[in-house]
């Protein structure tokens, strides 16, 4: 079972943690930059990962932005999400690129893993990729707890096996 990643990342720290989650899965998983990938071949995938970084007010990471979702084949296919935020800076739309990632593969029907992420040990006020009192996926924060995104990616990452 091949997992695609696909990750958006204005200065490199998605792709980093893309990266890390490719050999922490330890299987047949290949990465994309949402940049420069292509629907044809992304849709030939059923598992994917996607992961975002949040700009500008709580929005989307730009080439996510400028990607057309609408191409994305995902009814009935597992997508599991990872985001990147600040907390300090941005506590107010922490990681909301994460949610709206979340609903735009919802809408399209697809089946949701990786989700039920604890917001413990985290400080913000407010998030679009909290649901429910938990985030969405994996939530990562380089510019303050760069300490811990290894082990978030371990647990995480162990969580998320048990799940494929
Ligand atoms: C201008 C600017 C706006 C940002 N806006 C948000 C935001 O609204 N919410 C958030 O959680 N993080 C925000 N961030 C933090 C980035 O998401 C964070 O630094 C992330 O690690 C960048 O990842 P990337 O290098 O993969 O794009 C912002 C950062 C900058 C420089």
């Amino acid at each position: 079972m091949a997992i695609a990643i696909v990750y958006g990342s204005s200065g490199g720290n998605t792709e980093g943690v893309a990266k890390k989650i490719q050999a922490t899965l330890g299987m047949d998983a290949r990465v994309f930059d949402i940049g420069s990938a292509d629907a044809a071949t992304l849709n030939t995938f059923d598992t994917f990962i996607f992961g975002t970084s949040t700009w500008y007010d709580g929005e989307l990471q730009d080439d996510w932005e400028s990607f057309n979702t609408d191409t994305l084949e995902l009814v009935g296919k597992r997508v599991a999400l990872f985001g990147l935020g600040d907390q300090e800076g941005y506590g107010h739309e922490f990681c909301n690129g994460m949610g709206i990632l979340h609903e735009v593969c919802t809408d399209k029907g697809a089946v949701m893993i990786g989700g039920d992420w604890p917001v413990k040990g985290y400080d913000f006020e407010a998030s679009e990729a909290v649901k429910n009192g938990a985030f969405v996926g994996l939530a990562i924060d380089e510019d303050n707890q760069d300490e811990l995104t290894d082990e978030r990616i371990d647990t995480w990452v162990e969580r998320l096996k048990a799940q494929l």
